[in-house]
């Protein structure tokens, strides 16, 4: 007995490295957030210790406060002019959102992202030139203010600042995207200087879903892919050709050895023939198994990765812009279930992640097509406007609830918007051509499903004019998100 204890010990410390470093992102772009607190239990129950933010949420913070997880801050990207025409703003930014929590038993702030993939091509420039400046205010509002030997700033950068020739597509040739190399390479100049890292985000299944023609097994880590070859190094999996790449471009410009985190990987389960639990279930298992191992990549090999996974929850309130799988990207269901097995300490155990705790769901009542409905020539109109103010997603090609007849599709956009609007009987009509039921309407794979409370629910108003108010301004933080 003591032999086995003594041995399930060792195997409980040597899992403890990958899971130490492991990070996560929370976003919080839902009709539903999760309770924050409730969101800090299930990181610290499930053993993650670092996670990033995309803004600085009072709320959040508060939560984080005395929890010894480790925090990248961030600032959205609508916030990057003003940062960066006016270093006091940086100063104060600095005072209220890092100071403020900077003490014992306050938040651990490690990194401040600067931007959200600011030069993403779909932004046409937008960012370009307000990026630089703002990342310098902020470094040097934290040097003055006498915490920038331990907290960085560094800019998420999406995949796309970089690239290889298409004549000689192989990591070891991965330079800065040309039109913005002289702009990276201040970049970079100023993060060596200020010993910040660079921060990139990278995004196997975005490789599969953009090209028909990518290798599906060179988007996983089981090795079943034909090789690329460079010069003699074997690339297996397109995370570590994508790595790598970046590794080379940072040498091109003389800093080889730039700390590089990853500050988003991972794998959605709805809304895309290859946004599924299956998928992120396979490409988990191969990441979390190598971040464990500290297996690193040809280019840096055996060292460990810092590595932030997208993302905690599922978000019903994300842009579909990039498209339909934006709102599933979550470990997590938008309830705090997990969807699938995962070992987070990378040792291929067929565990379930530690789900939410203190959760409390609506009453179990869902919106349906009225059966006894007989116009139904206002239908399509009536779905659409259900679409536009709540998430429909699951219900197009190769998503979980795609190939239902008419009354299922109908049913599912009611019960959707029903959910979003808290139950709220005016939501439940649609011109008499809906009915609310306590016969779940779920199949085997379509999830009806019924919304969680939040602390918004009791403070939202009644009328319908309200519901259709905040239903608004949700849809314009969602554009403004996207812009
Ligand atoms: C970028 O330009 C394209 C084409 O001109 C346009 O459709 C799109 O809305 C623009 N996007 C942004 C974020 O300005
Ligand atoms: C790729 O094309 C560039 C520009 O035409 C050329 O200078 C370079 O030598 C080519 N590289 C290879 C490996 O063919
Ligand atoms: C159900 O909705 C999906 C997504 O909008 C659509 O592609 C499909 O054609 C609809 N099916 C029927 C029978 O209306
Ligand atoms: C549907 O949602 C319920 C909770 O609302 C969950 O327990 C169940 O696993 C889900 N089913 C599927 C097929 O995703």
């Amino acid at each position: 007995m003591a032999r086995l204890a003594a041995a399930l010990l060792l195997v409980l410390c040597l899992a403890a490295p990958g899971a130490e470093a492991l990070g996560m992102n929370w976003g919080t772009q839902a009709s539903h957030p999760l309770p924050p607190k409730a969101v800090v239990q299930v990181l610290r129950d499930n053993g993650i210790k670092k996670v990033k933010l995309f803004e600085t949420d009072p709320a959040a913070m508060s939560a984080l406060a005395g929890s010894g997880v480790e925090v990248m801050l961030a600032i959205p990207n609508n916030m990057l002019a003003d940062l960066a025409a006016d270093a006091g703003k940086a100063k104060d930014w600095v005072k209220r959102n890092v100071k403020r929590y900077d003490f014992d038993g306050g938040v651990t702030i490690k990194y401040v992202a600067v931007g959200n993939e600011p030069f993403l091509e779909s932004y046409n420039g937008s960012f370009i030139r307000l990026t630089f400046p703002a990342l310098q205010n902020i470094q040097n509002a934290l040097n003055d203010a006498g915490v920038g030997d331990r907290i960085k700033a560094t800019v998420p950068l999406n995949a796309d600042v970089y690239n290889s020739p298409t004549n000689n597509s192989v990591p070891s040739a991965g330079r800065f995207r040309a039109d913005i190399s002289t702009l990276m390479t201040d970049i970079v100049k100023f993060l060596a200087k200020n010993n910040a890292p660079f921060t990139v985000n990278i995004y196997p299944f975005l490789s599969l879903y953009l090209n028909d023609n990518f290798p599906l097994d060179y988007a996983f880590f089981d090795g079943g892919a034909t090789p690329v070859n460079d010069n003699g190094i074997l690339y297996t999996n397109v995370f570590d050709a994508n790595f790598d790449t970046l590794v080379a471009a940072l040498k091109a410009v003389g800093n080889g050895d730039m700390p590089v985190i990853v500050g988003e990987v991972g794998w959605p389960t709805d809304g895309d023939k290859h946004a599924k639990s299956s998928y992120a279930q396979r490409f988990y298992a191969g990441l979390l198994k190598r971040l464990a191992a500290n297996t690193g990549t040809p280019a840096r090999p055996n060292t460990y990765m810092e590595v932030y996974l997208f993302g905690l929850v599922d978000e019903d309130l994300k842009s579909v812009a990039p498209g339909n799988f934006e709102r599933h990207w979550g470990i997590l269901r938008y309830d705090g279930q997990p969807k699938y097995p995962m070992d987070l300490a990378g040792q291929g155990r067929n565990t379930m992640l530690v789900p939410a705790k203190g959760i409390e769901y609506l009453p179990r009542t869902w919106c349906a097509l009225n059966p006894n409905a007989r116009d139904l020539s206002k239908l399509g109109a009536n779905i659409d406007y259900a679409c536009t103010f709540a998430d429909c997603t699951p219900l197009g090609y190769g998503s979980t609830c795609n190939g239902m007849d008419t009354a299922g599709n109908a049913s599912y956009a009611f019960n959707a918007y029903y959910q979003t609007q808290n139950q709220k009987d005016a939501a439940c009509d649609f011109q008499g051509l809906a009915l609310p039921t306590e016969t779940d309407p779920s199949t085997a794979t379509c999830n009806f499903t019924i919304q969680i409370q939040t602390g918004a629910a009791a403070v939202h108003g009644r009328s319908s004019g309200a519901a259709v108010a905040v239903a608004l301004v949700a849809l314009l933080l969602q554009l403004l998100a996207l812009w």
